[in-house]
Parts: structure tokens; C-alpha cells; sequence
């Protein structure tokens, strides 16, 4: 029996550099290390809990599809799926949630960050646990929906119902990974059973990329509106490159990079050649280095990565009859397994049927 592997985007908008090298692109490679049973999906109900807008949200889960197919997944060799196309985890979410408690939810990192920016309150602090007196005393008309809470339950369902062994994702879900083997042992030992495994992360036992931004701090972010994405045109591309945040330059041979020149070497070794890593690194230590130099260099290399990959998502997307194909026969592997487990689950926890 193959390991099984599952893993989603989700469907808020279209792909950027940090996805790519932070997801898809080892997506792929678990794919073509033909030892997994590899499964994809587009998380399309878990983009509800913040962008609710019903005119984009098809666009979203299609981009995303369109990205993944583009990059390499091969339907004929992953399960690819859309998230809303298998029922059975809507189902299977109201169920988990029986066994799942709202403190626990309310302290989940994700839920109190974006809890607070829909409530529009700032806080650099992740430590404050203040935000059950945020959310109950707030006399704004502001609301926090529900489905924001219970994230990580579906998210759990997601990963349950299929039986994954192996969940490859970034640094920033290794808590909802956490609270999913919590849930999978609290259900087994409520009801006596040894029937969920404890899924584990995965990353090919390197540490999580972090694909930086180019504003200078932090990682490539949509919401940072930092980003490059696999769509950006090359003009585009090269005018966001060469506006990226950089410093005065160094002022003695050997100082230390300031963030913003250490993001843009992140990056570059992640497209470009060892060599020419060297080259712009014994630049910076020399103070010989031009960074117009540097960012031309980067935009291009660039380029080289993400211009074939935008070449076949366009091509792909004006391509439904394909997409249609392949999301069904995802749909239909991943439903197979989907209500076996739900049928399980609704017998393990005693609901059954009179007809
Ligand atoms: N929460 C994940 C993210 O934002 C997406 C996701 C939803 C997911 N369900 C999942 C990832 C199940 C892995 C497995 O990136």
C-alpha cells in the first residue's frame, strides 16, 4: 500500500513565486516520485471563510486548477479535485465538529490574526489572549463568522477522510496539522476505536522555503501585495524587480546584508545558478556590487522559470473540456474514498439508517 498524500491551496486568487516554490513545485515532485498515492485539491470552501465574493470565487478555484495542471500535476497520476466537488466533507465537518472545542479553536494563531483584521483590530501581539473578550464584547457591527473558527475542523475532514499518512505544507499550518492528529486521537479514544492515523508533514527533510517578498521584510504574501506571480507578464515582472526594496549598499567589504539585499539573494538562489550567486555575493563583499546589476539579473532568471509555466496556464485555461476532465476524475477518486470513511465514521459514531 502506497503512503497516502494530500494536500490544498486555497482558492483565493492566482498563484505567486511562494506558492510555487513553497507548495506546487513539491507537489510535483511527490507526484513524479511515483511512490505516493498523491492527492491535490482546491480549497474552495475554505476561501468562504474571507472572500465571500461570488462573481470571483470560480475564477479563484479555476487559476488555481489551471496553475496546478500547468506546473506539472498529471491528473492520470494524482488525484486532482476541487474541495466543494466531494460532499462528503461537508458532511463529515459537521460530524468532527461534535468532537471539537471553541476554546481550542479560538486559540488557534490563524484564527486570532484574522479574527482580529475582520474585527479591524491591530495587534503586533500573537501572545495576547484577549480575543474571546474581543469577539464577545465587540459592539461594532463587525462579526467574525463561524466558519473562521471552525477552519481547522474542515481542514482536519479534508486530511481525514482521505487517510492521509504525508501532508506537505508551510510552516504556517503546522499548528492546524497539530490540531488535526488531535482530533484524530480524540475520536478514537471517544469511541474506542483505532480507525484515524496521525497524519504527518512533509517536506523532503529540508526545512520549509520561505520565499521572501520584495518589499524589503517578510515572505511573499498576497495580502502584503509584494508578490510575483506565475501570471505576471515579463514587463510587469521586470518593473516589480527592479522597484524591489534595497539599501544604500555596502559600506565596507564583508558587512552583513541588511534584509532587503539577503530577500533578494533568497531569491536569487532559488532561480539562478550557483555561479551566479557567487558572483553578486563576492560583488556585495567587495563592494563592487550594482544592484540595478543584480535585480536585471534576478527579473530575467525570473522570467526563465515562470514564462513557459504562464505560457501553458494560459493555454490551459481557455482549455474547459480539459479542466472539466480532469477535475472529474479527481471528483471521482476522491469521493471513493470519501464515503467509505464517511460511512464509518456515521457507523462508529452510531447513525444509522432505517432504509
Ligand atoms: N489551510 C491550507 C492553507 O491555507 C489549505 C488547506 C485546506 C489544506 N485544507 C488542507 C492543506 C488540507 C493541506 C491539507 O494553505
Amino acid at each position: 500500500m502506497k503512503e497516502i498524500v494530500l494536500s490544498g491551496i486555497r482558492a483565493t486568487g492566482q498563484l505567486h513565486l511562494g506558492n510555487y516554490y513553497g507548495a506546487l513545485s513539491k507537489f510535483v515532485r511527490m507526484q513524479e516520485e511515483g511512490v505516493y498515492d498523491s492527492n491535490f485539491f482546491i480549497a474552495d470552501l475554505h476561501a468562504l471563510t474571507t472572500h465571500p465574493d461570488p462573481k470571483i470565487l470560480h475564477n479563484n478555484v479555476k487559476s488555481i486548477l489551471s496553475e496546478y495542471l500547468a506546473a506539472g500535476l498529471d491528473p492520470e497520476k494524482s488525484t486532482i479535485f476541487v474541495q466543494s466537488d466531494v460532499p462528503e466533507i461537508s458532511e463529515m465537518f459537521l460530524l468532527l465538529n461534535m468532537h471539537v472545542g471553541i476554546g481550542e479553536l479560538m486559540r488557534t494563531a490563524s484564527f486570532k490574526d484574522k479574527a482580529r483584521k475582520q474585527l479591524g483590530i491591530k495587534t503586533d501581539n500573537d501572545n495576547d489572549d484577549n480575543i474571546e473578550k474581543e469577539i464577545i464584547g465587540t459592539d461594532s457591527n463587525k462579526r467574525v463568522n463561524a466558519g473562521l473558527l471552525t477552519y481547522p475542523t474542515l481542514m482536519a475532514v479534508d486530511i481525514l477522510i482521505q487517510h492521509a499518512d504525508l501532508v506537505p505544507v508551510g510552516k504556517d499550518q503546522e499548528q492546524h496539522l497539530e490540531l488535526t492528529r488531535r482530533f484524530a486521537r480524540r475520536f478514537n479514544s471517544v469511541y474506542g476505536v483505532e480507525y484515524f492515523k496521525e497524519p504527518a508533514n512533509f517536506n523532503f527533510g529540508g526545512n520549509a522555503v520561505k520565499v521572501p517578498g520584495l518589499d524589503g521584510s517578510g515572505k511573499m504574501g498576497k495580502s502584503e501585495g509584494n508578490c510575483i506571480y506565475l501570471l505576471d507578464e515579463e514587463k510587469v515582472l521586470r518593473k516589480k524587480v527592479m522597484r524591489a526594496v534595497t539599501d544604500e549598499g555596502p559600506k565596507a567589504p564583508n558587512s552583513p546584508m541588511s534584509e532587503p539585499i539577503k530577500n533578494l539573494f533568497t531569491l536569487l538562489e532559488l532561480v539562478s545558478t550557483q555561479d551566479k550567486v557567487k558572483f553578486f555575493t563576492d560583488a556585495y563583499n567587495d563592494c563592487s556590487i550594482r544592484y540595478g546589476d543584480l535585480k536585471k539579473e534576478l527579473a530575467e532568471d525570473i522570467i526563465k522559470v515562470t514564462a513557459p509555466i504562464r505560457e501553458r496556464i494560459i493555454d490551459i485555461q481557455n482549455n474547459d473540456e480539459y479542466l472539466a476532465k480532469a477535475v472529474k476524475m479527481g471528483a471521482e477518486k476522491a469521493r471513493a474514498r470519501a464515503s467509505k470513511t464517511l460511512e464509518e465514521v456515521r457507523e462508529i459514531m452510531g447513525i444509522k439508517r432505517f432504509f
